[in-house]
């Protein structure tokens, strides 16, 4: 197979240097465009990196000879490229994801600023790829003819959404109270001042506890009419802290279902789940999207956020609560999982359901 030719907007910053690392041998994807803002533009990848290449391995050299777009090159993007991962910080992504999508391009995107709107789907694949079924009425809707957004949800949902959503298949998912502990890479670069971090625990991220209340109404609704409709029939209730975890989000869920399941349905059901990446084969599926640890100190994110590169879930500490039927501790890892993985995991299913081509 050809690979498809990709760009990737703000592929300079923490996320978009993840995607180039993710996608150096990917086998259906190749980057060949690269935007930024105004202090990149005009530079070589490799300048304009210079001093803050965050990654262990070594930028890929066919990278780093790419000469950074402004972001305003969008037919020249559209010359060149199949599709688009827009790693762009929400503020350019009001302002720019639409107006790619509008040129034709499909915009795979990573930022929060369409999540609310209701025709544009916010996928994890393993739950609701049927919602892919709204993006010819988001191209209706706005007129446009080839491109559209697509995205995927914050990055610390990861840890604890799949295997909540496993379990509410059966038992319905009624309330939960989840806690995260957040690595500082998911504040992007330089984030987080090492003053600030070192030796503390920050209880607050600005918009985080709220998107994590939100997103998965979004995401367990259903396409009804033109439009998604979100699931209401369960409260989440969050608090979201920042860790001096490099990376890594951890969740801790206290959870009722409106049907109580036994300590052996819940495993088995985790040790069971597959979904639509795993039937698909899709090159960045997890082959087991949730990994149930036994021993008691587990998961933890130095130990575990690496396992099956970086894209399942590890679960662990189930046990039955005195206040909530159940509690139990998620991680995922959020630059891989949470973004840029998690974004390519979702454009090889747009190509496996033919919406990119
Ligand atoms: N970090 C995570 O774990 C994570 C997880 C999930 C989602 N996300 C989301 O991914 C996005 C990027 O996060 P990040 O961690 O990569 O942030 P980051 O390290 O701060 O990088 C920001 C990127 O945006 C570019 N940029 C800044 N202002 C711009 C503008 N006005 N026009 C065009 N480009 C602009 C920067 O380009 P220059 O280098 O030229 O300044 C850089 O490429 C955000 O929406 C974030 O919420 C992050």
């Amino acid at each position: 197979m050809k690979k498809m030719r990709v760009g990737i907007l703000a592929g300079t910053g923490m996320v978009g240097q993840k995607y180039i690392q993710l996608l150096e041998d990917h086998p259906w994807f190749e980057v060949v465009y690269i935007s930024a803002s105004e202090r990149s533009a005009g530079k070589k990848y490799s300048e304009a990196v210079k001093g803050r290449w965050h990654l262990s391995t070594d930028l890929p050299k066919n990278i780093a000879e790419i000469n950074v777009s402004k972001m305003n090159e969008i037919a020249k993007c559209k010359e060149c490229c199949d599709f688009v991962f827009s790693a762009l910080g929400s503020a350019p992504a009001k302002e720019w994801e639409e107006k790619y999508a509008e040129a034709g391009i499909p915009v795979v995107s990573n930022a929060s600023a369409h999540r609310h709107d209701k025709d544009v789907p916010m996928i994890v694949p393993e739950i609701n790829s049927d919602h892919l079924k709204i993006i010819p009425i988001q191209q209706r809707n706005r007129n446009w003819k080839d491109g559209f957004i697509a995205v995927k949800p914050n990055c610390s949902l990861q840890s604890y959404l799949t295997p909540l959503f496993a379990l509410h298949k059966k038992f319905k998912l009624k309330r939960a109270i989840i806690t995260t502990m957040q690595a500082v890479s998911g504040a992007g670069y330089p984030g987080v001042s090492s003053y600030d971090l070192i030796d503390n625990v920050v209880p607050f991220i600005p918009g985080e506890e709220e998107k994590s209340e939100f997103e998965p109404r979004k995401i367990l609704g259903d396409i009804v009419g033109n439009e998604i409709v979100n699931n209401n029939d369960f409260r989440i209730s969050a608090h979201c802290n920042r860790v001096p975890v490099i990376d890594g989000h951890l969740a801790t869920v206290s959870v009722d279902f409106e049907i109580k399941p036994s300590r052996e349905e819940i495993l088995k059901i985790w040790k069971e789940f597959k979904g639509i990446s795993q039937e698909y084969n899709l090159p960045s599926a997890p082959k087991q999207p949730i990994i149930y640890r036994e021993e008691s100190d587990r998961p933890q994110p130095k130990l575990d956020r690496d396992i099956d590169k970086g894209m399942a879930v590890t679960v662990g500490r189930l046990r039955e609560g005195n206040v909530f039927q159940y509690r139990f501790v998620g991680l995922s890892h959020n630059t891989v999982r949470g973004a840029a993985g998690g974004g390519i995991l979702n454009a090889e299913l747009l190509v496996k359901e033919g919406f990119i081509s």
